[in-house]
């Protein structure tokens, strides 16, 4: 099939881990990642976006799920939660989803936007990089991301910026 839109780069993984401190303990301080922020998550879970350049995120971690449904069966029985995708800008973003759904690839989440400006869906919290995404799976069930627009983090800056975190408490 035809090429109608340009990947520019693996942009970050999600890794699911079965101990959140241990995990984030070793991530920051053994590997030497910025913390971006950590949010919970679900009833017992958390979220922690790192970064090793200034982007919002380069490794997500997820507290491992004990229960799955549908939409995220796949999640269920591994420690890869999704590899993302980034494309240059909202008008390839959009060209990938139309090509995608042409395709007949099922979109299992979104398309959305990850933060408080976003509308609906799980990505709507202030931990949010802003991205525009949407999520499929591959033949086996691996889930993909392709994302546009996620903010920059410069590594002695501080998320969220004091200047506005308090308008989006929920
Ligand atoms: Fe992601």
């Amino acid at each position: 099939m035809a090429k109608t839109f340009d990947i520019s780069r693996v942009g970050h993984v999600g890794i699911q881990v079965t101990d959140f401190d241990r995990s984030l303990a070793w991530y920051t301080g053994t590997l030497g990642l910025t913390l971006t922020g950590k949010w919970p998550m679900g009833e017992d879970g958390a979220i922690a976006f790192m970064r090793f350049n200034e982007d919002h995120h380069n490794i997500v971690l997820f507290t491992h799920p004990t229960e799955v449904d549908e939409e995220t069966k796949n999640l269920g029985y591994n420690g890869l939660q999704h590899i993302a995708m980034e494309v240059k800008d909202r008008d390839e973003w959009l060209k990938a989803l139309a090509d995608l759904r042409r395709k007949g690839v099922e979109i299992v989440q979104g398309p959305l936007i990850h933060g408080p400006e976003g509308s609906m869906g799980p990505g709507n919290f202030m931990g949010g990089s802003g991205s525009r995404s949407f999520y499929f799976n591959d033949p086996d069930g691996n889930r993909l991301e392709i994302y546009a627009d996620m903010m920059k983090v410069p590594n002695d800056e501080q998320f969220p910026r004091a200047e506005y975190a308090d308008v989006f408490k929920k």
